[in-house]
């Protein structure tokens, strides 16, 4: 699959929404379910992205969007060294073929060129999404805690969140 990496604007709303949409369907990966992904949310990160951060996107060889990355710096003075709220979304007809690994160093490319005073990116990742702990390790994040029972889905399933930072 031939994909570009470009930054995220204002005209990939509707793309944003459905892409989260059918990435939110799939349990274990998003912690906000299908019915959770509305309007507002796909608003509130795009604001908090272009205000205070980045959101890079992935289109494939038609320009459709098949994954997107976020994040924020927090507007808190003592936190203006910290790139956090992240949150990836890749399609899952697009899932396993190197798009969030491209996303990733598009972002972190990006961070590094933009924001000089960040030393620190964070996330949080469910312990079980094994695909997503394996790309943050392979990328240099390393695992600095453990949330135990954080997350609990609609079965009453309960499972521990990482938080995962990498250090400039
Ligand atoms: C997690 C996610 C972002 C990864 O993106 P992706 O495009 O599927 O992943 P990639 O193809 O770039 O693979 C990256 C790495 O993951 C690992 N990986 C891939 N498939 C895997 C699998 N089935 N099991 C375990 N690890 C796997 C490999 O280490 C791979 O590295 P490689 O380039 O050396 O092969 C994507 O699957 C996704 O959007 N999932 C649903 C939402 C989600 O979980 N978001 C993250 C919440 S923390």
């Amino acid at each position: 699959m031939r994909i570009d990496i470009r930054d995220g604007h204002l005209g990939d709303f509707e793309a944003l929404l459905n892409l989260y949409r059918e990435v939110a369907a799939v349990p274990g990966g998003l912690l906000r379910r299908e019915a959770e992904i509305t309007p507002d949310y796909i608003r509130y990160f795009v604001e908090h992205a272009r205000a205070r951060g980045l959101s890079v996107v992935a289109v494939d060889e038609d320009r459709h969007v098949v994954g997107e990355l976020h994040g924020w710096v927090p507007n808190i003075r003592q936190l203006l060294h910290v790139m956090s709220d992240l949150t990836i979304a890749v399609s899952p007809r697009a899932q396993g073929q190197g798009v969030g690994r491209r996303l990733f160093e598009g972002f972190l490319a990006r961070v590094r060129e933009r924001f000089s005073g960040v030393e620190r990116v964070e996330l949080f990742c469910r312990s079980d999404n094994a695909r997503a702990v394996a790309l943050y390790k392979s990328l240099g994040f390393i695992e600095e805690g453990r949330l135990v029972g954080r997350v609990r889905d609609e079965r009453g399933f309960v499972a521990d969140d990482l938080i995962m930072t990498l250090r400039f």
